[in-house]
Protein backbone atom coordinates (compact mmCIF):
# COMPACT_ATOMS: atom_id res chain seq x y z
CA UNK A 1 0.00 0.00 0.00
CA UNK A 2 1.25 3.74 -1.06
CA UNK A 3 0.65 6.24 1.38
CA UNK A 4 0.28 10.06 0.41
CA UNK A 5 -0.28 12.79 2.20
CA UNK A 6 -3.52 14.38 1.63
CA UNK A 7 -3.67 18.02 1.30
CA UNK A 8 -0.25 17.54 3.27
CA UNK A 9 0.06 16.51 7.04
CA UNK A 10 -3.16 18.36 7.41
CA UNK A 11 -4.15 16.77 10.72
CA UNK A 12 -1.79 18.17 12.42
CA UNK A 13 -1.50 21.07 10.01
CA UNK A 14 -3.34 23.11 8.55
CA UNK A 15 -3.98 21.55 5.32
CA UNK A 16 -2.68 22.98 1.83
CA UNK A 17 0.13 24.80 3.47
CA UNK A 18 3.83 25.02 3.24
CA UNK A 19 4.03 24.04 6.61
CA UNK A 20 1.82 20.96 6.25
CA UNK A 21 3.62 19.84 2.75
CA UNK A 22 7.26 20.41 4.61
CA UNK A 23 5.90 17.74 6.87
CA UNK A 24 5.22 14.90 4.45
CA UNK A 25 8.46 16.08 2.72
CA UNK A 26 10.37 14.65 6.11
CA UNK A 27 8.43 11.50 5.97
CA UNK A 28 10.87 8.83 4.63
CA UNK A 29 8.50 6.64 3.40
CA UNK A 30 5.75 8.32 1.69
CA UNK A 31 4.93 8.66 -1.86
CA UNK A 32 3.75 11.56 -2.40
CA UNK A 33 1.46 14.47 -1.15
CA UNK A 34 -1.68 15.43 -2.51
CA UNK A 35 -2.89 18.97 -2.69
CA UNK A 36 -5.41 21.07 -4.53
CA UNK A 37 -4.98 24.20 -7.11
CA UNK A 38 -7.48 26.69 -8.57
CA UNK A 39 -6.86 30.18 -10.52
CA UNK A 40 -7.20 33.56 -8.79
CA UNK A 41 -8.94 36.61 -10.63
CA UNK A 42 -5.75 37.82 -11.98
CA UNK A 43 -4.86 34.01 -13.03
CA UNK A 44 -2.30 32.78 -10.49
CA UNK A 45 -2.07 28.98 -9.65
CA UNK A 46 -2.67 29.14 -6.13
CA UNK A 47 -3.47 26.32 -3.99
CA UNK A 48 -6.70 25.77 -2.08
CA UNK A 49 -9.30 23.09 -1.61
CA UNK A 50 -12.65 25.12 -1.28
CA UNK A 51 -13.96 27.85 -3.86
CA UNK A 52 -14.55 30.07 -1.21
CA UNK A 53 -11.96 31.39 1.12
CA UNK A 54 -14.38 31.46 4.12
CA UNK A 55 -13.10 27.47 5.83
CA UNK A 56 -9.64 27.84 5.61
CA UNK A 57 -8.80 31.55 6.19
CA UNK A 58 -9.78 34.77 7.85
CA UNK A 59 -11.28 36.12 5.17
CA UNK A 60 -15.13 35.66 3.06
CA UNK A 61 -15.66 35.17 -0.60
CA UNK A 62 -15.29 33.50 -3.61
CA UNK A 63 -11.99 32.80 -4.38
CA UNK A 64 -12.08 33.69 -8.14
CA UNK A 65 -12.36 37.16 -6.33
CA UNK A 66 -9.39 37.44 -5.45
CA UNK A 67 -6.17 39.10 -6.86
CA UNK A 68 -2.61 36.97 -5.74
CA UNK A 69 -1.90 40.36 -3.61
CA UNK A 70 -5.44 39.96 -2.14
CA UNK A 71 -5.52 36.37 -1.19
CA UNK A 72 -1.72 36.66 0.26
CA UNK A 73 -3.25 39.17 2.75
CA UNK A 74 -5.60 36.28 4.13
CA UNK A 75 -4.26 34.81 7.51
CA UNK A 76 -4.78 30.74 7.54
CA UNK A 77 -4.60 30.43 11.73
CA UNK A 78 -1.82 27.44 12.33
CA UNK A 79 -2.22 27.30 15.93
CA UNK A 80 -0.27 29.13 18.82
CA UNK A 81 0.08 32.56 17.54
CA UNK A 82 1.45 31.37 14.34
CA UNK A 83 -0.21 32.16 10.59
CA UNK A 84 -0.03 30.88 7.01
CA UNK A 85 -0.88 32.33 3.91
CA UNK A 86 -2.50 30.34 0.92
CA UNK A 87 0.36 29.19 -1.02
CA UNK A 88 0.84 29.70 -4.85
CA UNK A 89 1.70 26.81 -6.81
CA UNK A 90 5.14 28.23 -7.43
CA UNK A 91 5.88 28.60 -3.73
CA UNK A 92 4.91 24.89 -3.33
CA UNK A 93 7.44 23.78 -6.42
CA UNK A 94 10.08 25.86 -4.08
CA UNK A 95 9.50 24.09 -1.12
CA UNK A 96 9.41 20.37 -2.76
CA UNK A 97 10.99 20.80 -6.38
CA UNK A 98 14.63 19.27 -5.26
CA UNK A 99 12.76 16.10 -4.19
CA UNK A 100 10.67 15.63 -7.23
CA UNK A 101 13.25 16.64 -9.52
CA UNK A 102 15.11 13.72 -7.56
CA UNK A 103 12.29 11.27 -8.03
CA UNK A 104 12.02 11.19 -3.96
CA UNK A 105 8.74 12.10 -3.88
CA UNK A 106 5.54 12.50 -6.31
CA UNK A 107 3.20 15.12 -6.09
CA UNK A 108 -0.52 14.78 -6.67
CA UNK A 109 -2.00 18.47 -8.34
CA UNK A 110 -5.80 17.99 -8.45
CA UNK A 111 -7.54 20.20 -10.27
CA UNK A 112 -10.57 21.81 -8.68
CA UNK A 113 -12.26 22.82 -11.89
CA UNK A 114 -15.52 20.81 -11.64
CA UNK A 115 -17.68 24.19 -10.14
CA UNK A 116 -15.18 26.92 -11.87
CA UNK A 117 -13.67 26.24 -15.09
CA UNK A 118 -11.31 27.93 -14.62
CA UNK A 119 -10.26 28.67 -18.31
CA UNK A 120 -6.69 28.08 -19.17
CA UNK A 121 -5.30 26.09 -16.03
CA UNK A 122 -4.54 23.22 -17.73
CA UNK A 123 -2.09 24.89 -19.85
CA UNK A 124 -0.81 27.00 -16.75
CA UNK A 125 -0.14 23.96 -14.65
CA UNK A 126 1.75 22.12 -17.77
CA UNK A 127 3.87 25.23 -18.49
CA UNK A 128 4.92 25.44 -14.91
CA UNK A 129 5.76 21.56 -13.95
CA UNK A 130 7.22 21.67 -17.17
CA UNK A 131 9.49 24.58 -16.49
CA UNK A 132 10.30 23.13 -13.02
CA UNK A 133 11.72 20.16 -14.80
CA UNK A 134 9.32 17.46 -12.27
CA UNK A 135 7.14 16.17 -14.96
CA UNK A 136 8.13 13.09 -13.92
CA UNK A 137 7.24 13.10 -10.55
CA UNK A 138 3.49 14.55 -11.33
CA UNK A 139 -0.03 13.04 -11.42
CA UNK A 140 -3.23 15.09 -12.08
CA UNK A 141 -6.52 14.28 -11.55
CA UNK A 142 -9.55 15.92 -11.54
CA UNK A 143 -13.30 15.25 -11.11
CA UNK A 144 -13.65 16.66 -14.52
CA UNK A 145 -12.80 14.51 -17.27
CA UNK A 146 -12.49 16.41 -20.00
CA UNK A 147 -10.04 18.41 -17.87
CA UNK A 148 -7.79 15.27 -17.85
CA UNK A 149 -8.25 15.45 -21.50
CA UNK A 150 -6.87 18.57 -21.83
CA UNK A 151 -4.12 18.09 -20.28
CA UNK A 152 -2.91 14.67 -22.22
CA UNK A 153 -3.05 16.91 -25.56
CA UNK A 154 -0.78 19.16 -23.85
CA UNK A 155 1.13 16.59 -22.25
CA UNK A 156 1.27 13.23 -24.08
CA UNK A 157 3.11 11.87 -21.14
CA UNK A 158 1.26 13.11 -18.48
CA UNK A 159 0.00 10.63 -15.69
CA UNK A 160 -3.54 10.81 -14.48
CA UNK A 161 -6.29 9.90 -11.85
CA UNK A 162 -9.50 10.42 -12.55
CA UNK A 163 -11.93 11.25 -9.80
CA UNK A 164 -15.01 10.44 -8.93
CA UNK A 165 -17.31 9.20 -6.02
CA UNK A 166 -17.89 5.10 -7.42
CA UNK A 167 -14.67 3.24 -8.67
CA UNK A 168 -17.35 1.92 -11.30
CA UNK A 169 -17.64 5.69 -12.07
CA UNK A 170 -13.91 6.14 -12.30
CA UNK A 171 -13.42 3.28 -14.30
CA UNK A 172 -16.65 4.56 -16.73
CA UNK A 173 -14.44 7.68 -17.11
CA UNK A 174 -11.34 6.26 -17.69
CA UNK A 175 -12.50 4.05 -20.69
CA UNK A 176 -14.47 6.71 -22.15
CA UNK A 177 -10.66 7.86 -23.46
CA UNK A 178 -9.90 10.84 -20.90
CA UNK A 179 -6.08 9.52 -20.89
CA UNK A 180 -6.12 8.49 -17.17
CA UNK A 181 -4.31 5.57 -16.37
CA UNK A 182 -5.43 5.39 -12.78
CA UNK A 183 -8.63 5.11 -10.60
CA UNK A 184 -9.27 7.59 -7.65
CA UNK A 185 -12.40 6.94 -5.83
CA UNK A 186 -13.59 7.45 -2.83
CA UNK A 187 -12.38 4.37 -0.46
CA UNK A 188 -16.05 3.34 0.98
CA UNK A 189 -16.98 3.40 -2.40
CA UNK A 190 -15.48 0.12 -4.30
CA UNK A 191 -18.65 -1.15 -5.62
CA UNK A 192 -16.82 -3.01 -8.16
CA UNK A 193 -15.14 -6.65 -7.57
CA UNK A 194 -11.68 -6.83 -6.36
CA UNK A 195 -11.00 -8.80 -9.58
CA UNK A 196 -12.32 -6.09 -12.04
CA UNK A 197 -9.83 -3.90 -10.64
CA UNK A 198 -6.73 -6.10 -11.33
CA UNK A 199 -4.01 -4.39 -12.85
CA UNK A 200 -5.40 -0.54 -12.26
CA UNK A 201 -3.51 1.48 -9.99
CA UNK A 202 -6.04 2.08 -7.47
CA UNK A 203 -5.82 5.65 -5.45
CA UNK A 204 -8.66 6.34 -2.38
CA UNK A 205 -9.68 8.87 -0.90
CA UNK A 206 -11.61 9.31 1.89
CA UNK A 207 -14.24 11.92 2.92
CA UNK A 208 -12.62 14.97 2.56
CA UNK A 209 -11.49 17.03 5.63
CA UNK A 210 -13.92 14.64 7.90
CA UNK A 211 -11.55 11.75 7.30
CA UNK A 212 -12.34 8.70 9.88
CA UNK A 213 -8.94 9.02 11.90
CA UNK A 214 -10.30 13.35 12.22
CA UNK A 215 -13.70 12.24 13.09
CA UNK A 216 -13.52 9.32 15.30
CA UNK A 217 -9.93 8.50 16.13
CA UNK A 218 -10.64 5.00 14.79
CA UNK A 219 -7.71 3.94 11.69
CA UNK A 220 -8.29 2.30 8.05
CA UNK A 221 -7.46 -1.21 7.85
CA UNK A 222 -4.91 -0.72 5.24
CA UNK A 223 -4.28 -4.51 5.28
CA UNK A 224 -8.09 -5.05 4.56
CA UNK A 225 -8.72 -2.29 1.35
CA UNK A 226 -5.65 -3.58 0.06
CA UNK A 227 -7.79 -6.80 -0.42
CA UNK A 228 -10.33 -4.62 -1.74
CA UNK A 229 -7.93 -3.86 -4.87
CA UNK A 230 -7.04 -0.60 -3.30
CA UNK A 231 -3.17 0.28 -4.23
CA UNK A 232 -2.54 3.71 -2.53
CA UNK A 233 -4.43 5.75 -0.16
CA UNK A 234 -4.74 9.59 0.77
CA UNK A 235 -4.69 10.43 4.52
CA UNK A 236 -4.71 13.14 6.31
CA UNK A 237 -2.26 11.61 8.94
CA UNK A 238 0.05 9.45 7.35
CA UNK A 239 2.47 9.40 9.49
CA UNK A 240 0.45 7.83 12.17
CA UNK A 241 0.55 5.02 9.76
CA UNK A 242 4.00 5.28 9.06
CA UNK A 243 5.99 3.15 11.60
CA UNK A 244 3.66 0.00 11.80
CA UNK A 245 2.28 0.16 8.20
CA UNK A 246 6.19 1.03 6.51
CA UNK A 247 7.81 -1.65 9.20
CA UNK A 248 5.66 -4.35 8.16
CA UNK A 249 5.44 -3.78 4.59
O1 LIG B 1 -7.87 13.71 -4.62
C1 LIG B 1 -8.47 12.97 -3.63
C2 LIG B 1 -9.33 13.82 -2.78
O2 LIG B 1 -8.57 14.90 -2.36
C3 LIG B 1 -10.60 14.27 -3.44
O3 LIG B 1 -11.47 14.92 -2.57
O4 LIG B 1 -12.56 16.90 -1.62
O5 LIG B 1 -10.51 16.01 -0.56
O6 LIG B 1 -10.37 17.17 -2.75
P1 LIG B 1 -11.19 16.31 -1.85
CA1 LIG C 1 -8.13 16.97 -3.30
Amino acid sequence: MKIWAHRGCSQRYPENTLSAFQKAADLQELAGIELDIQLTKDGKLVVIHDERVDRTTNGTGELSSFSLKELKKLEIDAGRGQIERIPTMEEVFDLLGDKLRNHKLKLNIELKNSICPYTGMEEKIVDMVHNRGVQDSIVYSSFYAKSLEKIKILDSDARLGILDVKVSDCLYKLKGGCGADALHPFGKALDLATEELEGYTVRAWFTGHLYPEKSTGAKLDLDKLKKQGITDVFLNEPERYASEHWLRN
